[in-house]
């Protein structure tokens, strides 16, 4: 089949070159966004009398009726012809004739990609802010049940001092709210207009660069042609937003792994979020927060893959720029697709509240509270410290937890203590004392 660059070539394409150079079997994914593009490019080309209204009507109506064809899958995409951009214009030219050969005035498939992945970037970009303010909501329905739940709270995964579980999980709202942030920034960079850039020195046509990039919905163009084509630094910051995003779903995930294991028994999943065991009758496994942990691979997979092909790369556009397709659209899917799981996973959990409460019952988390005590009497903090270290130790030794001791045991580690002890011992009161900005009951 003849190529839209023939001209120049003698000889037919090897096979292999041909499979190894077309982008067609994954670029498909940005079909709309060519024919969005092109029509502004169009409507550009009118405007400043660079072709007639009479050819312009026309390109539209034939580039309107190619995704429409597209869509019914009326038209198939051929590796022949390369990438979207070309089979897009190939179809336009067997819908309307040599007219449509018009169409590529004063642009090169170099500013017509980086276009493309702009407008993708933002359309989904603007998609995930709206899915993650959705698990927001379901971090936050979920914390508003349990200001009053009380379990330990970890350090080192040993327990460390009591907490709210609305505390716990209001963590998470706080980190998905920087992720969010850093989305709502890298707009800013997406919303560049590399169009009218050319393959990388402009062009000799009069285009009007703002007038397509306000039809686009952009905010600026880029003011260099030479950056504009070789710019992928947008999808870059993508792709490490959504990098530290996923670390954050996966400590969320891994939580719940741990919580609903019979070891912590902290929660329980929905069976609709759950699978069994092929042999075990008896199991339940967490499959998805076990694949939203692992997941987390391969976004940053992406993202180093990205890094790595654009590392020492000369000016301007290089054809290992065509890489940056694949990683991005899996890196959008797997966020979409994570970010649905798991804000109904959240909402359709059952917390143990019981258990939580026993858990704390049965440990030593309140002694950070004994040193305070002590603390308000005179003592400094760093005696108190030692002496309830061996009160500690002193409770373990008898079997005992630091609310079953005795005034008198107390008293034989300091004169300070005195029966008001017992008021700040309990669990609840651990996490009632703790009012500072930032603390438990601060979120009340
Ligand atoms: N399929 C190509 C890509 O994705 C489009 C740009 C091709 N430009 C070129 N000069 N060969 O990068």
């Amino acid at each position: 089949m003849a190529k839209l660059w023939g001209g120049r070539f003698t000889k037919e394409t090897n096979k292999l070159v041909e499979e190894q150079t077309a982008s067609i079997s994954f670029d498909q994914t940005l079909a709309n966004e060519d024919i969005q593009g092109s029509i502004a490019h169009v409507h550009m080309l009118m405007s400043t009398a660079i072709i007639t209204e009479e050819e312009g009507n026309t390109i539209i109506s034939g580039l309107e009726t190619v995704q429409t064809k597209l869509e019914q899958g009326e038209l198939t995409p051929s590796i022949e012809n390369e990438d979207i951009h070309m089979n897009i214009e190939k179809f336009l030219i067997d819908e309307i004739g040599p007219v449509g050969g018009k169409l590529h005035t004063g642009r090169s498939r170099n500013d017509q990609v980086a276009t493309d992945m702009h407008l993708y970037l933002q359309k989904h970009t603007n998609e995930l802010i709206e899915l993650v303010q959705a698990t927001q909501q379901a971090i936050f329905n979920q914390a508003s049940e349990h200001v009053d739940t009380i379990l330990p709270g970890y350090t080192h995964l040993q327990r460390a001092q009591p907490i709210s579980f609305a505390h716990h999980l209001l963590a998470y709202f706080w980190m998905l709210q920087r992720d969010k942030e850093r989305f709502e920034d890298s707009l800013k960079r997406v919303s560049g207009s590399p169009l009218g850039s050319g393959a990388l020195a402009g062009t000799t046509f009069p285009v009007n660069r703002g007038q397509v990039a306000n039809e686009l919905g952009f905010d600026y163009v880029y003011p260099n042609s030479m950056d504009a084509v070789s710019d992928r630094d947008f999808i870059l910051e993508f792709m490490s937003a959504a990098s530290i995003m996923m670390m954050h779903i996966s400590r969320m995930a891994e939580e719940m792994v741990l919580w609903s294991s019979q070891e912590f028994q902290f929660i329980e999943l929905d069976d609709s979020f759950c699978t069994g065991s092929s042999i075990m009758p008896q199991k339940k496994n967490p499959d998805v927060p076990e694949l939203l942990r692992a997941k987390t691979g391969r976004v940053y997979g992406n993202l180093i893959g990205l890094l790595t092909v654009l590392k020492g790369l000369p000016l301007a556009y290089n054809k290992d720029m065509q890489e940056d397709k694949e990683g991005m659209f899996d890196t959008v899917d797997t966020l979409e697709h994570s970010l649905m799981m798991l804000a109904p996973m959240i909402d359709t959990m059952t917390v143990k509240t019981a258990n939580m409460k026993q858990s704390v019952s049965e440990d030593y988390s309140n002694a950070t509270d004994i040193a305070d005590y002590l603390v308000t009497k005179g003592m400094p903090f760093r005696d108190a410290h030692e002496i309830i270290g061996k009160i500690v130790l002193h409770a373990i030794d008898n079997g005992k937890y630091l609310l079953d001791l005795k005034l008198e045991e107390y008293k034989d580690f300091s004169d300070l203590f005195e029966e008001d002890i017992y008021d700040v011992l309990a669990p609840e009161q651990v996490v009632a004392n703790r009012h500072s900005y930032g603390g438990p009951r601060n979120n009340k």
